[in-house]
């Protein structure tokens, strides 16, 4: 590894601040090498190290880490410190509270989609509520093993009720309150989940989102399909319609089911405040949380207690430099791995002080988010490259009206920013002072494995730059030879880390297929990746036939699906397409059954189908009539000539394969300028 800038000095380079070198945990560059270094040949001890900061009930005794990768043998497994028991929630609460001495300390500022509204939560507060909550779900029949689903706006019973699950061993399984009545039915068919936690209503921006009713929609789809599991229903009723009295029942009529529906506020606020935490073994399951699979139908990604609590909680520390008087904020909503890692676990792991934001980043104005860090003297800021690119729009003014200079680190997540990006970031909201850390990282992953630490690391804008602590990434070509040096090619790992993902829910032959098939011996990403003459890491986007919406990953499968399910649509196949703010959006191209036509009524049910199906942030941008597709001689669709037709790329390359040249004119002849 080269120290960057040395060999190139025209290069941009960004080298750490003097200030945040003082008193760093990870001061310089050498630090960093050393213990990467200790981490990759010395795990065990490294990991035993770090396992030292926990509470354990058994201690951790024999081997740390056991592992095959290797599909070609007998199963592939990651187990980490198996035998040792725990509890996840004990050591993120209690342990704060009683052994640390932090019970006054604020763990949550949560602020809600109303300015107005807004809440403190003490560690001592929070250990007090999610027993409660624990206490209330044993009351309701959950048993250690339980799956518990959880469809929860941001608001602080979402906090409550995971680590309610993480105490009794009960394992949760959020679904990001976006989504669809279908698309939460579909997971709680998977997971076999016996409650599900919702809430009567919120407000995103101006929009009132009737929560309880999506949830009865899933149920009754559930039914319908033969397989409801959920015996029980705990609904809260949001505090926006607490403080407005019974404007709940009268804006929502939330609709009531006495055999399965229980009022959060009766059970839980009833329930005892002490609850003895279930000892759980380091490998029992913490929780599984769906993400695209290509062929469609949603991946339960599993996580376990221990290797998942000593991964969220050493990367929170080192990646974010964090020390005990920081406001740390994370944009990212809970209902995806950015906030169970790094709203949830990791920083309460570390006794952190987060804010907890359920609004949008634009209402009531597009200074939201600064006016907030401001409000909070936040230090710590974490948010997508989507967020960055939507505020670039409005320029510098916003940023003006309020005082950011408590800010020391800025982090980005979800898809590859670009440098205009990074550089804005950098420049117009860190003042030039706050270092960017660009992780790279997966549901799968757990926590961050590509990133910079930010006293330690050089950065270049773009670049996730090098491995955490424990991760050895590689560099394949298509033939699975390792590159080295300077090369692109297929990012996989070589060896698991204590946060990667353990299994595919109930599907070890899909866990196998999907991460280890194509190179045996390797985890597989799914990204593309170019490695620089400094070792630095660039991601360059999904390999796989997966698109990153605003951060979001989908499948296109699952979106032709849910296209193909109109009526009048015979086939459909969708691509990516570059977008300002979004990154990628959707292009779709679709062939009507008996030469329909496409007008505006169709087109807008398309979008609701996809909508219905999916939730929207999976609703179309561009859907062009296509009279037919282009296809080889095999049948197979010609993705490649479809992206470069929704990209208005003028030169198509070798078109031989394909069985009908001709489509590809009439396509390139009705391609879609401006968005549906
Ligand atoms: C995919 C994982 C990790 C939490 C949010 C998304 C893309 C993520 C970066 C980054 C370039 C990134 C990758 C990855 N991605 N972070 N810093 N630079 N690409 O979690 O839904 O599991 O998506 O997001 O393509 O594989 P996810």
């Amino acid at each position: 590894m080269v120290v960057p800038g040395q060999q190139d000095p025209e290069e941009k380079i960004f080298l750490p601040p003097e200030d945040l070198r003082a008193n760093a945990h990870v001061p310089d560059f050498n630090s960093y090498l050393t213990l990467y270094k200790q981490s990759i040949e010395e795990p065990e001890e490294f990991w035993r190290n770090v396992a030292e900061e926990f509470y354990w009930q058994e201690p951790p005794s024999g081997q740390m880490l056991q592992y095959n990768f290797d599909v070609t043998k007998d199963g592939v497994y990651i187990k980490f410190m198996e035998g040792a028991k725990t509890n996840m929630c004990y050591n993120v609460l209690d342990r704060n509270v009683l052994d640390l001495k932090l019970g006054e300390k604020v763990a949550y500022h949560w602020e809600g989609n109303s300015p107005g509204h807004r809440l403190t939560i003490t560690y001592s507060q929070l250990l007090k509520q999610v027993c409660r909550c624990a206490n209330a779900l044993k009351q309701l029949g959950v048993k250690k093993g339980d799956r518990v689903a959880i469809y929860l706006p941001m608001i602080p019973e979402l906090v409550y009720s995971m680590l309610a699950c993480a105490r009794i061993g009960a394992v949760h399984s959020i679904v990001f309150a976006g989504f669809s009545s279908e698309s939460l039915a579909e997971r709680i068919m998977d997971a076999q989940c016996n409650v599900l936690v919702t809430a009567d209503g919120v407000y995103r921006g101006e929009k009132l989102i009737n929560l309880k009713q999506i949830s009865n929609e899933a149920l009754e789809y559930c039914r319908e399909k033969g397989s409801l599991t959920v015996q029980k229903c705990l609904v809260v009723k949001h505090y926006a319609f607490r403080i407005n009295g019974n404007d709940t029942c009268n804006k929502l009529q939330t609709p009531w089911n006495a055999d399965c529906d229980v009022w959060w506020d009766e059970v839980v606020e009833s329930a005892s405040d002490e609850c003895i935490p279930e000892w759980l073994d380091a490998e029992d399951p913490l929780f599984i949380l769906y993400t695209s699979g290509s062929t469609g139908k949603p991946k339960g990604v599993l996580h376990t207690v221990a290797g998942y609590l000593l991964y969220t909680s050493l990367t929170f520390k080192y990646v974010f430099d964090h020390h005990h008087d920081d406001v740390y904020w994370c944009t990212a909503d809970i209902g995806w791995i950015t906030g169970h890692s790094y709203i949830t676990y990791g920083p309460l792991a570390n006794g952190a002080t987060s804010v907890l934001f359920e609004g949008i980043p634009v209402y009531p104005h597009v200074g939201r988010f600064w006016e907030i860090i401001e409000k909070y003297r936040v230090s710590k800021f974490y948010t997508a490259p989507t967020a960055i690119r939507l505020l670039m729009k409005y320029g510098r003014e916003p940023l003006q009206k309020f005082d950011l200079s408590s800010l020391r680190v800025l982090g980005t997540v979800g898809e590859p920013i670009n440098p205009e990006a990074w550089l804005w970031y950098h420049d117009a909201v860190g003042h030039g002072r706050c270092p960017v850390v660009d992780t790279f990282w997966q549901t799968e992953t757990g926590g961050h494995v590509l990133t910079p630490l930010p006293a330690a690391t050089a950065l270049k804008p773009g670049s996730a730059t090098l491995p955490f602590f424990g991760v050895l990434p590689c560099i394949l070509n298509e033939h699975g030879e390792e590159l080295e040096g300077e090369a692109e090619g297929y990012l996989v790992f070589r060896k698991p880390w204590p946060g990667i993902m353990r299994g595919v829910y109930g599907n070890q032959e899909r866990f196998e297929n999907t991460y280890f098939k194509k190179f045996p011996g390797f985890y597989v990403t799914g990204d593309g990746c170019r490695r620089d003459k400094d070792g630095y890491y660039w991601i360059t986007g999904r390999i796989d036939d997966m698109l990153n919406v605003s951060g979001h990953l989908l499948s296109t499968a699952e979106v032709e699906a849910a296209l193909s399910e109109h009526s009048a649509v015979a086939e459909a196949a969708v691509v990516s397409r570059p977008h300002t703010v979004k990154g990628e959006c959707l292009y779709c191209f679709v062939t009507l059954k008996d030469c329909r036509e496409l007008n505006h009524t169709l087109m807008e049910e398309l979008k609701r189908k996809v909508r219905e199906k999916i939730g929207p942030i999976a609703t179309p941008d561009f859907i062009q009539n296509a009279p037919a597709l282009p296809k080889t001689r095999s049948g197979k669709i010609m993705r490649r000539v479809l992206r470069q037709i929704a990209r208005n790329e003028k030169d198509l390359g070798d078109l031989s394969t394909l069985a009908d040249p001709k489509v590809v004119e009439v396509l390139l002849s009705q391609r879609c300028e401006a968005a549906a």
